[in-house]
Parts: C-alpha cells; structure tokens; sequence
C-alpha cells in the first residue's frame, strides 16, 4: 500500500521521479534551507507549469535552494537546464554536489560528528581552498545556523549566528546523491538575472523568484548576499520579461503582491497564491501573505494569448 499523503505535502514521491536512488526512498527536493524558498508553494505553482510537450530549455536565473528546479526537473523532466545566482558560494555548493559528491559527502560526515556550538563558530571562521570543503562549510553552517539564513557582514564574511536546532539533519545522503543525478544535465553560473536577455531562446521555460519586493518601507529583508535588490532591480526585471515575451519564451514570475509589482506586470497574467513566510525578521509576522504568479501563457495550452499590441 502506497504510504498516504496530505493534501498539503507538495512532495513528489520518490517512486514517480526519474531520479530514484537504489539506497532508499527519497524525494527530490533541497539539500538546503533558503530565505524566500517555494518548497510550501509547489502544489500551487503545479497547475500553472506549462504543459510538458510543449517544453524546452529549462531556466532559473534566482535558484537560491533549486526548490522548483527540482519539482519542474522531476514533474517535466525538461532535457537542459541553465541555473543561476549572484551568490557565488551557492552556486560552487550545487557545482560540487553535482561533481564532487563523494568528497562532499565524506566533509560532511567530519562535521556531522564533530557538531556543536564551539565547532559552528570555528567553522564559520574558516575559509576552506577546495569547492567540496567549502561546498561542506555552506551547508553544515546552513542546517546549523539561525533559521537557515544566508548573511554576510560589509567584509563578506558569513556571520549568523548558532541556531539550536535539536539533532539537525546536517545531510542526507540518498537526497545529494538524487540531486547530483537531477543537476547532470544543469550549466550553473554566478551570473546576474539580467545576462539571461543574451542567453535565453524562443521556446525556452524561465522561471524568476527575485527577492521580494518589500511589502513596505521597513519590510526589506532580503540580505541573501552583499548587495541589495531595489526598486531599479524590479524595473529591469520587468524590462527583462517584455523583451523575452516577444522573443517567444514562456514566463513565470512570482513576487509580493504590491502596487509596484502589479503595476510592472500589468500586461501578463497575475495569478495570486498564499504563502507563509518562515523566513522573517519579525516573529508575528509570519502570517500567510499572498503572492503573485505572472505568466505569459495560457496554463492550459502553453500558448501566449494574443493580446492587443502594446
Ligand atoms: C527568493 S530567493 C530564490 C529562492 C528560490 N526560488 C528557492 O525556492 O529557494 C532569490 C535569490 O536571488 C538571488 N539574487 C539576488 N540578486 C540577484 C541578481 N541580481 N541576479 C541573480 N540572482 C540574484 C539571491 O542570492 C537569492 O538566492
């Protein structure tokens, strides 16, 4: 019998992934925790995938932890995928997981053993040479530290502090070795969002989660890495997504829903979906908050609508 599932769990179960490893059960999904990360919201964003016929390239120029990566890899099991992010450590850490998963592995179970508080600090002090050490130092510190934050100070130095998880699950493994064997057919690249106006294709499926734009003045909490992601950001993005519509590409987007963002999109197709934010500076507010999906096309026969000339 089929183990029963809620209609809540958004996870796809290991036995209808292409990727199934012969150790045990598993699900594809992230190997880390990220601010703003869709795992919660993948039930929702399932009806409004493009229909897998009509799919291509695959491309993610804001991956943070891979979440809908990995659910559109095994729902849609698009054949190429680019995947990007300004955060240059992340993007090493998917490169090694990708090609140096056994090393990685090996790291990761010194520092399973040797975890607690006094190691978590003198850990987050070092800067390891090789990709898979560092690969090793981002994910320990990742289900280590505070609430699986990514923070740096003004020196570019990670500085979350100890997050008293009880026995955290520093790794597992059937899950790396599943996501190294979903990332084989990935290029993966530290490059800004905007690059993809020169690598993107006619037919290509993009999918863009930028930080958020605040929901007001004092709600920016978006210090993924040293630089911030302003209103000029939003424009360009917005910017972004015309060019590529008219060049043929299928489009989802999803932000905050703001007076800003509606505004920008005010051509495309805005779907709302609720979120709950676990990834807060403010405790009472993590209520559920409803967010925006822009798409250029029709959910149900991938097609953009034709819509009067702008
Ligand atoms: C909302 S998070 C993405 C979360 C991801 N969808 C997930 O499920 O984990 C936004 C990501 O954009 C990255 N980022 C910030 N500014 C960027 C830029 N200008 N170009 C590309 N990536 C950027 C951040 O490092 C962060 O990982």
């Amino acid at each position: 019998m089929s183990p029963r599932r809620s209609p809540s769990d958004n996870r796809l179960p290991y036995q209808r992934s292409p990727f199934r490893t012969a150790e045990n059960a598993t699900f594809l999904r992230p190997f880390v925790k990220w601010a703003g990360g869709k795992s919660q919201l993948l039930g929702q964003f399932q009806a409004l995938y493009p229909k897998p016929s009509s799919l291509g390239r695959y491309l993610e120029p804001f991956l943070g932890s891979g979440a809908v990566f990995f659910h559109v890899k095994a729902l849609l099991q698009p054949s190429r995928a680019l995947l990007c992010d300004t955060n240059a450590e992340l993007i090493d850490t998917f490169l090694a997981v990708r090609d140096e998963l056994d090393s990685l592995i090996e790291l990761l179970r010194q520092h399973q053993k040797q975890h607690c508080e006094s190691y978590y600090y003198e850990i987050r002090t070092h800067s390891p040479r090789t990709r898979a050490a560092r690969a090793a130092r981002l994910i320990y510190l990742n289900k280590t530290g505070f609430n699986g934050l990514y923070r740096v100070n003004s020196r570019g130095l990670f500085n979350v502090p100890f997050g008293r998880h009880v026995n955290p699950t520093i790794f597992n493994e059937a899950l790396l070795r599943a996501a190294s064997v979903a990332l084989r057919a990935a290029e993966l690249h530290s490059h800004d969002f905007r690059n993809l106006s020169v690598v993107a294709r006619k037919g290509d499926f993009i999918y863009f989660d930028p930080p958020y734009q605040p929901l007001s003045k004092t709600a920016y909490f978006t210090s993924y890495t040293r630089g911030s992601f302003g209103e000029k950001d939003q424009r360009d993005l917005a910017n972004l997504y015309t060019e590529l519509d008219r060049r043929g590409c299928l489009l989802m987007l999803s932000n905050s829903d703001t007076p800003l963002v509606r505004e920008l999109f005010a051509d495309f197709r805005i779907h709302q979906v609720s979120a709950r934010r676990t990834i807060n500076s403010n405790s009472e507010k993590r209520g559920p908050v409803p967010e925006v999906v822009v798409l250029n096309y029709d959910t149900q026969t991938s097609r953009k609508p034709t819509s009067p000339p702008r």
